[in-house]
């Protein structure tokens, strides 16, 4: 009998989604307060590999999976990444508190438990980047023209600073962060958004380049401040408030969004935005430590359907990567 398992962290974008497809830079941090979580173990009696995803409604042998199948799309391209066969007996159970849809990562992080936990079956453990990559792969799949920001930030669960195609560069954080995530419970497929905002750049481009360079100086700047100083809450604040105003004229906002993201502020947050695709799925707030409950408490009531109060932690000094 074997039996292994795997766990991979959500997401949130901090500043330059939608900027970062057309090759801007962006900030992401993982967020381990959700997550999904992979089980492979061998069973007796069954023909193949066994898909089981409760969450989705999903129960079905490999074999017979549709040739689009999402789940079944990862696990193939893994199986032929590791140059192996399906397990003879085997069954791989997939569960995730990431909500779906919402910009939280749920798709990449259900890919990456997959891919790491057939790894681990076959006894070959896969770097983060090699995680990474397959993912993307599946992401291309599935969203058209992803950045890859999802699948960097998820599959090395580190705060990265990414531009596409470019090497993973972690971000050092020197102060710790307090943010408070709001649901609008409104599910909001990221290739719909991404390909409505790529007709609209189609039609008038320097008009959304223009766009696209702004959100570059910000996250530059956010940069800085969160690697460097000084005054990191009130600028950061100011930054996301900054980022908003663009996103919005993006027209990735919505009226849902807004109220949220205007609630956080009256609430006493320090800047707020959506994050991810927009148009729905979730916003963010950064507040100070004492200041995230009466935030979390007006968006609540405030109808956001889930809020999460989260810490990005600093930085350990000298840490170990891989
Ligand atoms: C989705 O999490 C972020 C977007 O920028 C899309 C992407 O980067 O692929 C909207």
């Amino acid at each position: 009998m074997k039996k292994v398992q795997a766990v991979a962290p959500g997401k949130i974008i901090l500043f330059g989604e939608h900027a970062v497809v057309y090759r801007r830079p962006a900030i992401a941090i993982p967020v381990n307060d959700v997550f999904a979580q992979a089980t492979l173990e061998t069973t007796e009696g069954e023909r193949g590999l066994r898909i089981m995803a409760p969450d989705l409604d999903q129960d079905y042998l490999l074999a017979e999976a549709p040739l689009d199948d999402p789940l079944a799309t990862v696990v193939r391209l893994t199986l032929a990444h590791l140059g192996r066969s399906e397990p003879v007996s085997a069954t791989l159970s997939l569960k995730s508190t990431i909500p779906l849809g919402r910009g939280l990562g749920s798709g990449a992080a259900i890919s990456t438990v997959i891919v790491r936990v057939l790894g681990d079956f076959f006894g070959q453990v896969l770097a983060s980047a090699q995680v990474s990559t397959l993912v993307y792969e599946v992401e291309k799949l599935y969203h058209g023209t992803p950045s890859g920001i999802d699948n960097t930030v998820i599959a090395f669960n580190q705060p990265v600073y990414f531009i596409k195609e470019h090497p993973i560069e972690r971000l050092q954080v020197t102060q710790p962060l307090t943010l408070v995530i709001g649901d609008t419970g409104i599910i909001s497929p990221t290739h719909k958004v991404v390909g409505d905002l790529r007709r609209r750049w189609q039609t008038d481009p320097s008009r959304y380049e223009s766009y696209f360079d702004e959100i570059r100086e910000i996250v530059r700047q956010a940069r800085h401040i969160i690697e460097h100083g000084p005054d990191v809450m009130g600028t950061l604040g100011k930054l996301m408030n900054n980022n908003q105003e663009i996103l919005a004229a993006l027209g990735v906002s919505s009226p849902e969004l807004e109220l949220l993201i205007e609630v956080a502020r009256h609430a006493g947050a320090l800047g707020a935005k959506l994050s991810g695709a927009g148009w729905g799925g979730n916003m963010i707030a950064l507040t100070r430590p004492e200041q995230a409950p009466l935030v979390a408490q007006a968006l609540q009531a405030a109808e956001a359907v889930k809020v999460i109060i989260t810490e990005l932690p600093a930085s350990p000094v000298g840490e170990k990567r891989d």
